[in-house]
């Protein structure tokens, strides 16, 4: 089979490690891609958000599955092009993708069916949302409904900071039509956990629990950012609450999307918080969690192209997938100053000697190769993976790793896989 991988970040990076990996895989091709992907895969420089020659790029090289990484072109409507096309494909329709890509429908969805989740109300009127605001009183958190790259959420400790991001999304337009809409929550306290499943639309197959650690300092200080380490499974769930979101959250989203007549297919993505009022559901995703992935990946014990392949054609019934009894935990290593400004270009030393660290998998994000030389591209940069028998071992080995990789442009945070 001809595989094409969409994206070109560190959960692409693992996912193109495993289709590289199967003996269905022929040729293995990834838009943009990356340095690391690079050495696994044929990069073509085909931007994740170009439709059109995405799907010129998979009729012309007669690939046989598009695997979609990134949110954004699942919510624009990627899949549903390329099956136009005859092109088969892994993840959601665009309204499938809505599930994420509207919190609006997001919410209502879950009111709908009884998913718990916070209590919330939408706004498209500035003066509206204020007055809510203040009877609900900070801290809340405010939302824009569409796709904002990860910016478009706003935990706000006082009305004036309330106000201001009311102000940013309705009135300055500051996401665009991403804000035109907004909603304002209650703001729920407890640890967070990532939920994942395969669906082909009507089977559905649990993968393994994850957490990430969303803010860029230590002890979970400091601005919000893609995520900087991840570690599967998490020990924040017991088998029991696991099993039970599995079935009322992710089987729960899965059935209502079908009765909505909007069947999902690829791999569903709960951020589930745990308060003491019980597990609420913060946000459905349409793709993988990035770094949740990396981690996920790592425990793979099996071929995942034939899981992939069954989400397309309705027949992951059939399928079942084994993993290790290891424990992944990925540190992610950004540029300095990300999630802010940050420098492109620095060198970065050491990778291969990290690599060779025993039990270390290490994924490339904003990485390209310059001749034979390592550099940054990208805020997010690299994902060092250690695996062991359990977290702090996990941990131990990703850390002895990070160690030897020479970037003093770069930072990482060292409490990723630390227990609560
Ligand atoms: P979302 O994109 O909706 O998951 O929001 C991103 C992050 O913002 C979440 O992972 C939480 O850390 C935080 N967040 C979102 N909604 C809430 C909420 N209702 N209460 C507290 N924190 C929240
Ligand atoms: N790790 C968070 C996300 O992928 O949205």
């Amino acid at each position: 089979m001809k595989v094409l991988v969409v994206g070109g970040g560190g959960r692409e990076h693992a996912l193109c490690w495993r289709l590289s990996a199967s003996p269905l895989c022929r040729e293995l091709l990834c838009a943009p891609g990356n340095g690391g992907i690079g050495r696994v895969a044929e990069c073509v420089p085909v931007a994740a958000e170009d439709l059109d020659g995405l799907v010129r790029l998979a009729q012309e090289r007669a690939v046989d599955l598009v695997v979609v990484g990134p949110e954004a072109p699942l919510v624009g409507g990627l899949v549903d092009r390329l099956q136009d096309a005859g092109i088969r494909a892994f993840g959601p329709t665009a309204l499938a993708a809505e599930i994420e890509g509207s919190k609006v429908f997001a919410k209502g969805l879950m009111q709908r069916y009884g998913i718990p989740t916070a209590r919330w109300e939408r706004f498209f009127d500035a003066a509206e949302a204020k007055a809510y605001a203040a009877d609900l009183g900070p801290p809340l958190v405010v939302k824009a409904d569409g796709l904002a790259a990860g910016k478009g959420v706003v935990v706000a400790q006082s009305l004036e900071e309330a106000n201001a991001a009311i102000d940013a999304m309705l009135v300055a337009r500051r996401f665009g039509e991403a804000g035109a809409e907004i909603l304002i929550e209650e703001c729920l306290t407890g640890r967070e956990v990532s939920l994942f499943a395969l669906t082909d639309g009507s089977h559905m197959l649990p993968l393994p629990s994850a957490h990430d650690y969303k803010r860029a300092q230590d002890g979970d200080e400091g601005p919000n950012t893609g995520g900087m380490g991840a570690v599967s499974p998490t020990p924040r769930l017991t088998p029991r609450l696991e099993a039970q979101l599995q079935e009322e959250v992710l089987a729960g989203a899965v059935q209502a999307m079908a009765a909505e007549g909007r069947p999902y297919t690829g791999v569903l993505y709960a951020g589930v918080i745990l308060t003491e009022q019980g597990p609420k559901v913060l946000e459905f995703n349409c793709r993988f969690g990035d770094p949740e992935c990396q981690a996920l990946l790592a425990r793979l014990d099996v071929d995942l192209l034939p899981a992939l392949m069954a989400c397309t054609d309705g027949t992951l019934g059939h399928i079942g997938l084994d993993w290790t009894g290891d424990s992944a935990v990925c540190v992610v290593m950004a540029a300095a100053g990300y999630p802010g400004a940050y420098e492109t270009g620095t060198v970065i030393r050491g990778v291969p000697a990290a690599a060779a660290e025993p039990a270390v998998r290490i994924f490339h994000a904003g990485t390209a190769f310059q001749d034979e030389t390592l550099v940054a591209e990208g805020g997010r940069v690299l994902g060092i993976t250690g695996i062991g028998p359990s977290m702090a071992h996990a941990a131990a080995s990703a850390y002895r790793a990070v160690a030897v990789i020479n970037w003093p442009e770069g930072y990482c945070r060292k409490d990723i896989g630390r227990p609560d």
